[in-house]
């Protein structure tokens, strides 16, 4: 799709290529360098929708790839197996929907580069439109989860990492080929914990500047549960969402888990 990017005011979100892209932050041109990438056979992408644990995923990765230790992260070497298998592997990380809202609600409050929603009623109505950075969840989600047997793909919840990190961390680590042993995947779940993570600055967003999160809004590593949009949703809301997902998600066999109590 041709796009005339012409900048108006800032949030606005400007159709390129049938995304989205924010008004002023991103440059279509440097998007459509992705296009260009030179892709190793080691790369591993992590894919999510916004607010569905991108910043956790990128935490297990790096810390398997450094054994478990933390101190190592910052000064990991690229991996040069260039004689692998030929396999990019893909991580996909798919959180409930409704949290993801929730979510996505705070974070926007948060990001200035993202409109503040009036409210939390404004915002809903913008994320069922898809009218949201990220466009739809249900497109992208039908999407990659359609494609996942063409690609080298695991497939994970955001769910199951807070019902069992540990095996969710053994399934990456066994996807990905690395061997650790049991005291540095022990690391790797320690150091991945929400409230570990927490005290991490840079995953919890701290050393972004104040220009591009407004750090008094509250933080990144928000609460890190199932469940909070219960706190949110109104019945009416809820009822018309259960209608959408049920529509939209009828051949896709894919279980969420909405609440923290149905795990504990
Ligand atoms: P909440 O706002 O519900 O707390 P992303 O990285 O894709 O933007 O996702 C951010 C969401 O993942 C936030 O959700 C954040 O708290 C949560 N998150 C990040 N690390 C986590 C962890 N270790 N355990 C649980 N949730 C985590």
């Amino acid at each position: 799709m041709e796009v005339n990017y012409v900048k108006t005011h800032d949030h606005d979100l400007v159709p390129h290529k049938g995304f989205k892209l924010i008004n002023g932050t991103h440059d279509p041109d440097d998007v459509d360098q992705i296009y260009n990438l030179e892709i190793r056979d080691s790369d591993v992408f992590v894919v999510t929708y916004p607010k569905s644990g991108t910043i956790w995923m990128q935490q297990i990765v790096l810390l398997l790839e450094a054994k478990g230790d933390l101190t190592a992260i910052s000064k990991l070497s690229k991996n040069s197996n260039a004689d692998l298998i030929p396999w990019i592997e893909v991580i996909y990380v798919a959180r409930n929907p409704k949290d993801v809202i929730v979510s996505y609600f705070y974070f926007h409050k948060l990001a200035n580069m993202l409109e503040t929603p009036k409210d939390f009623d404004d915002f809903f109505e913008k994320f069922m439109r898809g009218n949201v950075f990220g466009c739809s969840w249900f497109e992208h989600i039908k999407m990659w989860h359609s494609h996942q047997d063409d690609m080298n793909m695991l497939f994970i919840t955001y769910e199951e990492m807070i019902q069992d990190l540990h095996s969710v961390v053994e399934r990456i680590a066994l996807f990905l080929g690395k061997e650790l042993t049991d005291e540095q995947m022990a690391n790797v779940v320690k150091h991945s914990t929400f409230n570990n993570m927490k005290k991490i600055p840079q995953a919890n967003y701290e050393q972004v500047p104040g220009e591009l999160l407004s750090h008094h809004q509250g933080r990144f590593m928000r609460k890190g549960t199932i469940g909070d949009w219960k706190n949110h949703f109104t019945v009416a809301q809820n009822e018309m969402f259960d209608e959408v997902f049920h529509r939209e998600m009828a051949d896709i066999p894919l279980v969420f888990i909405w609440d923290i109590r149905d795990i504990e």
